[in-house]
């Protein structure tokens, strides 16, 4: 037996007004920082990036763009936003090392570990992968955020045996992207809708992911490192992985006529949880749900089938949150849950999305750990012991 410790022998858990010890599980409403990069506003479905809305940069703006300004914080004129999607659109291809890699990697792991093992490997082949100035930084950033797209592309074509198809220098991020996955050039709706997918998803202040990148930078290791880690935080399915998840939710319950029953047999029961729903910071609709909302509302009535079909079941069942989880504990539908609908409406398949999500995020790690480095300091949090101290050691022959 041992002696338990009193909270007067750990004093950085005592709040000091009350005197009580304070556990701030899951790291909630704790400021590690301050920051000029991303606000959300969780009680008016609000976001910001660099101060400008996010319903302003959805409607106006490209990735590109969102890109530059996250990055450089200020939008871009048009000559400064040329140069350096010019820029972007040269870092596309990737060594023919990487390629024979994704040729390896066997076909039933879950795309983003093939993300984290490429990504990785990819930081092994970078000359600059130890310059931690910010332009070298920002080399980095900008040569990764411009390849991840073609080894996303490049592992869906090799998983169908089909021939690669090269960067085209003359399309854009977005439009880029859907070319070299299906072949072929998409119409201008889809272009858009992938363009502003890319936009919603770039950032998100100081999510699990964003802190994981944060917390390995500020131990000063490498940038590589730190994004590798990050895309093994968002792989989870409370974080980015829930845009795959929700699919998978969609496909289960089959129907808009099961929706109902699905819902009482599963969430009512507290069996499962809505996926694509809920949020620690918003606890009111997610803006970003809303834009991606209408854009498969869209696609629903272009492409109808199971596009369509999809975006019923995702509303029935959306009624249901909103009017019951909304009502008794704040939980909205997120972006997760109706950006799949989009990318199936663009013809990928659902295991990439959780990938798709990081090749658009990785900017938002980048932009992190960029400010954060800027004036560092380790990321070294405490915990509160309530186990016991002072235990006898017995010898192992003398342990029953
Ligand atoms: C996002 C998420 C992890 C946030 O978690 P959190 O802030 O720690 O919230 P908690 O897990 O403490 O949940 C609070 C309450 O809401 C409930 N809840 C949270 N999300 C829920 C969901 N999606 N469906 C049903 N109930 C949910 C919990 O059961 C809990 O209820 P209780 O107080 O009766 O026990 C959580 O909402 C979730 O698991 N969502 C589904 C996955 C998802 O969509 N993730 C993407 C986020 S962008």
């Amino acid at each position: 037996m041992g002696r338990k410790l009193s909270p007067e022998e750990q004093p950085w858990c005592i709040d000091k007004t009350t005197g009580k010890v304070v556990i701030n599980k899951g790291v909630e409403n704790v400021c590690i920082d301050k920051s000029t990069i991303c606000f959300i506003d969780g009680f008016h479905s609000k976001l910001y990036y660099r101060g400008y809305s996010i319903e302003d940069l959805a409607a106006h703006s490209t990735y590109e763009e969102v890109v530059y300004l996250l990055l450089y914080d200020k939008l871009p004129t048009r000559r400064e936003l040329t140069d350096f999607s010019g820029w972007m659109r040269e870092e596309r291809d990737i060594p023919r090392e990487v390629v024979d890699l994704l040729c390896k990697i066997p076909r039933d792991v879950e795309p983003m570990e093939m993300l984290r093992t490429a990504v990785s490997f990819l930081g092994n082949l970078d000359p600059g992968r130890y310059d931690m100035s910010r332009e070298g930084m920002v080399r980095k950033t900008i040569r990764l955020i411009a390849k991840i797209p073609t080894l996303i592309a490049y592992w869906h074509r090799i998983g169908l045996n089909r021939e690669l198809v090269c960067p085209d220098p003359r399309l854009g991020h977005a439009e880029n992207f859907l070319y070299m996955m299906h072949g072929e050039r998409p119409d201008g709706f889809s272009a858009r809708a992938m363009d502003v997918s890319f936009i919603l998803y770039a950032e998100h202040e100081m999510n699990a992911s964003a802190f994981t990148a944060v917390v390995i930078a500020s131990t000063l290791s490498d940038y590589y490192s730190a994004i590798v880690g990050a895309i093994g935080a968002l792989r989870g399915p409370l974080h980015g992985y829930a845009n795959v998840e929700a699919m998978r939710q969609f496909d289960e319950i089959g129907s808009p006529e099961n929706v109902e029953k699905w819902y009482k047999e599963n969430i009512l029961t507290g069996k499962k949880r809505v996926m694509g729903a809920g949020h620690r910071v918003y606890k009111t609709y997610d803006p970003r749900a809303k834009i991606f909302r209408e854009y498969a509302k869209q696609f629903a009535e272009r492409r109808g089938g199971k596009a369509k079909t999809y975006y019923e079941i995702a509303n029935k069942l959306e009624e249901l949150v909103m009017t019951q989880l909304c009502e008794t504990k704040n939980i909205c539908t997120n972006v997760d849950y109706w950006s799949g609908i989009v990318y199936y409406s663009l013809g990928i398949p659902v295991d990439l999305y959780c990938t798709l999500f990081a090749a658009a995020r990785t900017i938002g790690w980048s932009a992190h750990i960029l400010e954060y480095i800027a004036e560092n300091r380790i990321i070294r949090p405490r915990l509160y012991y309530d186990g016991e101290v002072d235990k006898e050691y017995i010898p192992i022959d003398k342990r029953t």
